[in-house]
């Protein structure tokens, strides 16, 4: 399918029919969402694709047992990890290792750069500060400097996933419906997610039934949200 077909057919759909999702399709899906582009690429998400019985069960209700979860076939949770920092910059590290050239400013910025930034967390009040202090006199990236804006780092990059997942189901014939819907503590507790990971959504999967939506797709006025300046 032409990308912008996909991005036109993709609707939110809360009623799925019985048809099984081929597991080659939900694979391809995967895939595209790890090719997203992230923070620094570090690729401190997580996709869970929930195929336990009983854990899906749990799921359903954790998402309030609304339709777009109960109907669906297939659940994947997608998850910010800000800890995953520490698995994937040695590999970054490594992967750099095996170019021919790389520039002494990208090595700089693994070794020292990411550390800093996603890691010394009890430093964050003077960070904080200090990226506050320098942004009074010149241009300076003030965040991430919290925990919190960790978080948020790590929910945009897991959130782009999300979306060529969304697409690449759309481009497959699928539906799903993204879902903010649910309770995050039980689910991180069902996948044993560790204490930073965030939940950004819950996306379920499946084909759209005839009255899977709940109508026309309602956008409003284009100049409200697309500005030339
Ligand atoms: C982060 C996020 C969370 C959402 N959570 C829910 C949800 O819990 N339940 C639901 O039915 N739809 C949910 N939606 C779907 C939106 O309601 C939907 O995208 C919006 O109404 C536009 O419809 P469309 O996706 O068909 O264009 C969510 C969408 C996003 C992006």
């Amino acid at each position: 399918m032409d990308f912008f077909d996909a991005v036109k057919a993709r609707r939110s759909i809360r009623k799925y029919t019985d048809k099984p999702v081929p597991r080659e399709v939900m694979d391809r899906a995967l895939d595209a969402a790890i090719l997203a582009p992230n923070s620094s690429n570090i690729q401190a998400w997580g996709f869970y694709w929930v195929q336990d019985p009983a854990k899906k069960k749990k799921l359903v209700e954790h998402c309030m047992s609304q339709s777009a979860a109960r109907t669906a076939q297939e659940l994947v949770v997608v998850v910010a990890n800000p800890s995953l920092w520490r698995k994937t910059n040695p590999e970054m590290k490594k992967f750099l290792n095996t170019l021919p050239k790389v520039p002494t400013i990208v090595k700089l910025y693994y070794d020292k750069v990411v550390p800093a930034t996603y890691g010394w967390k009890i430093f964050t009040p003077f960070k904080w500060l200090i990226y506050n202090l320098i942004g009074i006199f010149k241009p300076f990236m003030r965040r991430p400097a919290t925990c919190r804006d960790l978080q948020e780092v790590w929910i945009k990059s897991a959130a782009l996933g999300a979306e060529n997942f969304m697409l690449a189901m759309a481009a497959q014939g699928f539906a799903t419906c993204p879902m903010e819907g649910m309770d995050e503590p039980r689910i991180k507790r069902l996948l044993r997610l560790p204490w930073s990971a965030r939940v950004a959504m819950v996306i379920s999967v499946g084909e759209a039934a005839s009255n899977g939506t709940w109508g026309p797709q309602a956008r409003f006025q284009r100049d409200w949200f697309i500005h030339y300046v």
